[in-house]
């Protein structure tokens, strides 16, 4: 059940697919949208998911560099809000947080879960098969940084492993930053319990809500862009749910109290 608020109500006006989640009515949606417009983030309640496995636009491979070859992300990779706030609403919604971003976004965004009182760590997705451009004149870009933070109940069912994540980039990318299957997998198994939701307010084509869905977790994936929601819906329509549920670890997902 949500409850009865201001916030309960704007989101069951306007986005009823969502609402249908948190009240454990809908096992997943992916909804068209700004993450920061009414009706979605704003308006979730507090600590409604169990942890947020986003990719947020870097910002930064566009630019200008030197001469070199670089590659052109298109509009996917465009800042389209301010990273304090999306710090600030993922701390408030889920007890684990993840987020993928440019490496000039990594301070900031660590400096405002720490002040918020979450425990975070620099972690690292390191290519082993990263693209060999520019690689006679420089180190190659073989590396993406992602912010965790961490509440004091969270969920966390790793034991003693290290932050650096090595493996290969996906093959047949139906979107420019598309992140892999297996690494968006190996982080909602380990911070969101059997049932749990996770929430991605930058789906892109879906890979975290793919990865829910096979590992038998719920989804809340928001796309700014119809294009990228549209083949996220379809990529989430084409997984099969897993055959034998797994058990939960000794925790409740939060949303079960809700
Ligand atoms: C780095 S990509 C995510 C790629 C994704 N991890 C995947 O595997 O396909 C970031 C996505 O965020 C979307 N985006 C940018 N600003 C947004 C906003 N304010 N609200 C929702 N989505 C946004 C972009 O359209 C883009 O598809």
């Amino acid at each position: 059940m949500l409850d009865e608020g201001k916030g309960a109500a704007v989101l069951m006006a306007l986005h009823p697919d969502i609402a249908a989640v948190l009240a454990g009515d809908s096992e997943g949606c992916i909804v068209t949208g700004d993450c920061l417009a009414p009706g979605f983030l704003l308006d979730m309640p507090d600590a409604c998911v169990d942890a947020v496995v986003s990719d947020i636009p870097y910002g930064v491979v566009n630019r200008d560099s030197g001469g070199l070859r670089n590659l052109d992300k298109g509009i996917a990779d465009e800042e389209t809000f301010a990273v304090d706030e999306i710090a600030g609403q993922s701390w408030r919604l889920a007890q684990s947080v993840y987020v993928f971003c440019g490496t000039e976004q990594v301070s900031e965004l660590r400096a405002c879960l720490v002040v918020l009182g979450m425990t975070t760590r620099l972690c690292l997705w390191e290519k082993s098969n990263p693209s060999p451009m520019n690689g006679e004149r420089l180190w190659l870009s073989s590396v993406e940084a992602c912010v965790f933070g961490r509440s004091p109940n969270a969920y966390f069912a790793e034991r003693c492993a290290g932050p650096v994540w090595r493996g290969p980039i996906a093959r047949n990318q139906m979107h420019r930053t598309q992140k892999p299957l297996w690494l968006m997998s190996r982080l909602v198994s380990a911070s969101v319990p059997a049932g749990g939701i996770v929430l991605d307010f930058c789906a892109g084509s879906g890979t975290t809500c793919v990865a829910a869905k096979k590992l038998g977790r719920r989804w809340i994936g928001i796309e700014i862009d119809e294009k990228y929601a549209k083949i996220a819906r379809h990529r989430v329509a084409g997984t099969p749910r897993p055959l034998f549920p797994e058990p939960t670890k000794g925790k409740e997902p939060v949303s079960s109290l809700f």
